[in-house]
């Protein structure tokens, strides 16, 4: 008979509590499919006393995360723990270090130190898995390194911060500006203990880099992630972008272009009507291009106890079977360092601005526009009540520096008042 799989668990919280559940709920369905029983044998979390709502009295526990890493009861540690260094870290290379498998759910650590965590594995002889630390319990890191293995992909893009389309959508539905929703997150205990990591998209983007390396066979590389959070994005910027056929969204965007790899985790605009554009809530959608599967839309939990474990055990189980894959789907040594592309690849953008109502003020706009070679796709002047009036564009393809240059332009004009408000028109 096949002995036992034996999952050490560092981390008993929110996943690792989930994960332990799910082994007690299906022992039966988890052996029938892998072929051999998949048990817990040992367990670390900080408090050996605190209430975990699952039974922990048939492990062995340690109070040391490291020391669970090479006991030799264990063949796979579970790195449950979150943090981009410290004991994660010390976890991770140990388990590596005395020839244990790795499943983690922690993108921070991997955005950080993903390459030299995959070389150290791989000589060990070992493999890292982290599907539940992208998109939670979305199957994405799957989907790209296996069922697309045979696609040239061409750009990923996705909303995988569930927080922050939990409160861009609740602005635009419940008509309230940034600063309430971002309280009501935090009352709903939505928001990470530094709610930068949310709003500042600094954990998407940890998401972005590592579908990054994976789907252009790059190192991994967060401080290539051009970052932009959701904090300056105002309840009249939302309405008018409804008003035009869009929704803002903390978007994802990796490619591949002749300039390097582009990577952005910023608000951009989507056409309300497509699939990201109806993404409401904490739901995650991942959009997957190649040059053989066209685009695929991958939607669902992003975070929670069920859907986190089961992403994890979900690579529990094809260590199980025996399933042995490169960490980020090519030996370490075929990554390429990745050049970061200066500048974004062209689109449409949406301007906000201010205009004195003054005859001539529209002109003298669109005149500074042509004068940086941006064309006008459309164009909309609101109703106001003061001297000036708000007035929304729609341009056509235009990259970001002649953007910039309008925008400095626009100063110079007399009529633009106050800061304009630019976002990127993703097409998607
Ligand atoms: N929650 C989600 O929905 C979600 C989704 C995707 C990915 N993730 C990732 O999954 C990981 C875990 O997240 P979580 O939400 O489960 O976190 P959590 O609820 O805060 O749990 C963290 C666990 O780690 C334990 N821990 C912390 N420091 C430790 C140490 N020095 N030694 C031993 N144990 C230690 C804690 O012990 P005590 O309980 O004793 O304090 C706790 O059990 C993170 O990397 C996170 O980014 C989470």
């Amino acid at each position: 008979m096949t002995s036992p799989l034996r999952l050490g668990i560092a981390g008993l919280g929110t996943v690792g509590a989930g994960v332990v559940r799910i082994v007690q709920t299906h022992p039966e369905l988890l052996e029938a499919r892998a072929g051999r029983a998949v048990a817990i044998t040992a367990v670390s979390a900080r408090d050996r006393n605190r209430d975990r709502g699952v039974d922990l009295s048939a492990y062995a526990w340690e109070d040391d995360a490291a020391a669970l890493a090479r006991r030799d009861d264990v063949d796979v540690v579970l790195e449950l723990m979150g943090g981009h260094d410290g004991i994660a870290k010390q976890v991770l290379e140990t388990a590596l270090d005395h020839g244990k498998d790795v499943v983690t759910a922690n993108k921070a650590l991997l955005a950080h130190h993903g390459h030299a965590l995959a070389e150290r594995a791989e000589a060990n002889g070992r493999i890292i898995r982290f599907e539940a630390a992208v998109a939670g319990g979305i199957p994405v890191i799957k989907a790209l390194t296996e069922s697309l293995a045979g696609n040239e992909i061409s750009r990923v893009m996705g909303v995988m911060n569930g927080t922050c389309n939990y409160i861009l959508t609740r602005m635009e539905s419940a008509g309230l500006p940034y600063d309430a929703v971002f309280q009501e997150a935090a009352d709903l205990g939505y928001l990470e203990a530094d709610p930068q990591l949310d709003v500042g998209g600094i954990d998407a983007g940890h998401k972005l880099a590592l579908l990054s390396a994976i789907a252009f066979g790059t190192r991994v590389d967060f401080d290539g992630v051009e970052l932009e959070g959701i904090g300056a994005i105002t309840i009249d910027d939302i309405r008018h972008a409804a008003d035009m056929g869009f929704k803002i969204k903390l978007l994802g965007v990796a490619q591949m272009t002749g300039r390097g790899l582009e990577q952005r985790m910023s608000p951009c605009l989507v056409p309300a009507s497509s699939p990201l554009g109806q993404l409401e809530g904490g739901t995650n959608m991942v959009v997957l291009e190649g040059d053989a599967i066209g685009q695929i839309v991958l939607r669902g939990p992003g975070a929670g106890a069920g859907p986190t474990a089961s992403a994890v055990m979900g690579d529990v189980m094809d260590l199980a079977r025996g399933l042995r894959l490169p960490v980020f789907g090519q030996p370490a040594a075929s990554l390429r360092a990745a050049r970061a592309a200066q500048a974004a690849v062209a689109a449409p953008y949406y301007l906000r601005l201010r205009l004195l109502d003054k005859p001539g003020a529209l002109a003298k706009v669109a005149k500074v526009l042509g004068e940086a070679g941006i064309s006008i796709d459309r164009m909309r002047q609101y109703d106001h009540e003061d001297v000036t009036a708000p007035v929304l564009i729609v341009t056509h393809k235009t990259t970001r520096a002649a953007l910039e240059d309008a925008l400095s332009g626009f100063e110079a004009t007399g009529v633009v008042q106050g800061q304009p408000v630019a976002i990127r028109i993703e097409q998607v």
